[in-house]
């Protein structure tokens, strides 16, 4: 969890407004009321479901080039609900994604999270997802049975271009892929977005072949 989400995720825990009062100043207020922690309830305790486990995937550094107004974290289940296909939307087609089809393919995708680690980033002013992207940990017999990562479906939404939040993907996923063992991390992209990668620290090699179906 971010720093800059667990204030937020405390407050939450006591159903409390930050303006509030802490519970023990509330408790000297109101003599012989309950106590807060009466208030929390299963749904607030177990949180939102994560696509991974992000315990010791986001870097310190990472999260110290974030500006406080935004967290990074894994895809959540509820980010459907966040703009998720709104921001998606803005690097290809997505098609007719329903609620069903999302949380079928998130369910998917966790079942598999020693390969696949999504991830978002939230406005957290406007509880929006402005950013994406994905690393996916492929298992190899060469280089003595080594690991490849592969960086796919980066975007961030127009309304926060421009304030590093494609870097801050880049150099997370960057840093998932080296800590999962990976000995180079790939991507395809288009020409015009060269550049953007080449500031992200990767380097042109080789070239991409495809086939569409
Ligand atoms: C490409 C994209 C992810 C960049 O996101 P962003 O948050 O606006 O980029 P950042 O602010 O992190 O930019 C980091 C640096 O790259 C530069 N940059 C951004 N896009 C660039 C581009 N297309 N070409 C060259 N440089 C670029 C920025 O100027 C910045 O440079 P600086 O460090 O000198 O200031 C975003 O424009 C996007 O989502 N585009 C549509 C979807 C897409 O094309 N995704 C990539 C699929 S491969």
């Amino acid at each position: 969890m971010s720093f800059a989400v667990l204030p937020r995720a405390i407050m939450s825990l006591f159903r409390m407004r930050p303006s509030e009062p802490a519970p023990a100043e509330k408790a000297a207020v109101v003599p012989g009321a309950l106590p807060e922690v009466a208030y929390l309830t299963i749904e607030t305790l177990s949180g939102p479901d994560y696509q991974f486990d992000s315990e010791g995937l986001f870097s310190d550094e990472v999260r110290g080039m974030l500006h406080e107004n935004y967290a990074i974290r894994p895809l959540a289940s509820d980010d459907f609900h966040k703009g998720y296909v709104e921001t998606l939307s803005q690097l290809t087609t997505v098609g007719n994604l329903t609620e069903e089809l999302f949380q079928e393919r998130f369910a998917r995708l966790k079942r598999f999270n020693e390969i696949y680690y999504c991830i978002a980033i939230e406005d957290l002013t406007s509880n929006k997802i402005v950013g994406l992207g994905t690393i996916m940990i492929e298992d190899k017999f060469i280089h003595e049975a080594g690991r490849v990562g592969h960086i796919e479906d980066i975007v961030v939404n127009d309304c926060a271009r421009g304030k590093n939040l494609g870097k801050i993907i880049i150099e997370a996923l960057k840093f998932i892929g080296k800590e999962k063992g990976a000995y180079k991390t790939l991507l395809a992209c288009s020409q015009h977005n060269i550049g953007f990668y080449a500031k992200c620290g990767m380097a042109q090699k080789e070239v991409v072949m495809s086939v569409y179906y």
